[in-house]
């Protein structure tokens, strides 16, 4: 059914809501998609038509929509406490759940500093990096490596970690001092094509090169997402990450793992660094946090970060009003209750393989170039010739992607994403308590877009 307020909330979204990453001229002669409820892992929009949600919303809603066990740990916290903030007090669920988080989190990763979401936990990241090596008698340390394509946040700071020019060209100057090194993008890869994990050795190795080249004294940091998401997908070669570890620790450059996608469960554990057998020294996290219910990111860093903070007249300077909010934290300690009592990252771990091999029965398609990823996390990849990968011209891209994919998707019933910040890619990452019926429904629905995709070029 229609919703009763239907030509209102069109009209009053196109005279009032800046909507983020939008073109609002795709909006002139066409309707604003408005979602107005969500059951497990379906939405429904405002004229009654129903979508899986083929990206948890936007790799947040790991147990779906209408849990409304997570809704009444909401109301319950604002009844009892609605705010308080973590400068210089403290309040209980925010006290449990950094425990919490901080037993799940691999090896010395017992600190726990709450944000209100993934950029700024990145930023706080950075923050943290810089203050800790001035505290500890190695100012210069202050610059940060991150992978090309990679996206890491919109904030100034967060910005500049991120990969993407275009993303970036708008805002600049930018924070300075970032540099990029490639990414494990192994259908693309520019050396040691035919020998992964040869190509994960070379790849990590050109971290150890910027190192070198800007002066290890120089650098603080290296950001990496343990799966990368922007340019659809890459997961590390394996070897990929034990080898930046000795690189870290070689140059006492800070390991900094940016699980705002990948941790919760994604990738079927608590963490990707887990999945993956590697210690960070930092952790950024958010979204799958609270599945949704309510905002919140975090930053979790080693013993060995805050020890310089413990003493004397010291403190971290750096704090968000809203961050580790009282009712996001009850909402996560529910949220990860839900996890624990009905297997969440077992479920992921158990149907993984029959997530990946229904999404690769796409291939028979000659648009589907390659289909990659881990978990609950894919990417597919779309070139123009299967033989050669040839890739889209901007034109191409510009007619396929935004011109007819992302609405055919949307139209026949899948609420997901394709991207073109790297190579044109579908991108897919369902809630974490999808199974086979879901998977066959995402499948079926691609098959018939992207096949007519594939006729439009
Ligand atoms: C890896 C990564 N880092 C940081 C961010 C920024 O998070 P937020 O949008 O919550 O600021 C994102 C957002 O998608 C992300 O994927």
């Amino acid at each position: 059914m229609t919703h009763p307020d239907y030509d209102h909330l069109q009209q009053a979204a196109k005279d009032h809501l800046w909507m983020h990453f939008t073109r609002h001229s795709s909006f002139d002669h066409a309707d604003v998609p408005v979602i107005v409820r969500g059951e497990g892992p379906y939405i429904w929009d405002a004229r009654g038509k129903r979508y899986l949600d083929g990206l948890a919303g936007l790799f947040v809603s790991q147990l779906g929509h209408g849990r409304t066990e997570l809704a009444e740990a909401a109301a319950k916290q604002a009844r009892e406490l609605a705010f308080m903030p973590l400068w210089s007090y403290a309040h209980p669920r925010a006290i449990e759940l950094a425990e919490r988080v901080a037993g799940y989190a691999p090896g010395e990763l017992n600190r726990v500093f709450f944000t209100s979401g993934g950029g700024e936990a990145v930023e706080t990241a950075w923050k943290l990096a810089k203050n800790y090596f001035k505290l500890t008698g190695k100012p210069m340390k202050h610059k940060v490596i991150s992978r090309s394509i990679a996206y890491h946040g919109t904030t100034q700071g967060a910005l500049s970690i991120t990969g993407l020019p275009g993303l970036k060209a708008p805002f600049e100057p930018l924070v300075p001092s970032t540099f990029r090194v490639p990414s494990t993008n192994f259908y693309r890869a520019p050396q040691h094509g035919d020998d992964l994990e040869a190509f994960g050795r070379w790849a990590a190795d050109q971290i150890a090169v910027v190192i070198e080249d800007e002066g290890p004294e120089t650098v603080a940091a290296v950001f990496l997402e343990p799966v990368q998401n922007a340019g659809g997908c890459f997961p590390p070669p394996p070897g990929y990450f034990q080898r930046v570890r000795e690189i870290c620790d070689e140059y006492d450059v800070l390991l900094v793992s940016d699980e705002v996608i990948c941790a919760f469960g994604r990738l079927g554990h608590m963490f990707g660094a887990e999945r993956y057998g590697y210690q960070p020294d930092i952790i950024t996290c958010a979204k799958g946090i609270t599945s949704g219910y309510a905002p919140l990111g975090a930053m979790i860093a080693t013993e060995r970060l805050m020890e310089p903070f413990l003493d004397g007249l010291n403190s971290f300077a750096h704090g968000f009003t809203f961050a580790g909010h009282p009712v996001s934290c009850a909402v996560a300690m529910a949220n990860l209750d839900i996890f624990e009592n009905e297997k969440v990252l077992e479920n992921v771990r158990d149907n993984e393989g029959a997530f990946r091999s229904t999404l690769e029965r796409l291939t028979d398609l000659p648009i589907v170039g390659d289909v990659r990823g881990d978990g609950y996390f894919y990417g597919i990849e779309l070139v123009k010739d299967k033989e050669t990968k040839a890739t889209f011209d901007d034109d191409e891209s510009e007619r396929l992607l935004r011109g007819f994919l992302s609405k055919a998707l949307y139209d026949e019933g899948l609420y997901c994403r394709a991207d073109d910040r790297g190579d044109p890619v579908v991108q897919l990452a369902p809630p974490l308590i999808c199974t086979q019926e879901h998977f066959d429904e995402i499948e079926q629905i691609l098959r018939v877009v992207l096949d007519k995709a594939g006729t439009l070029l």
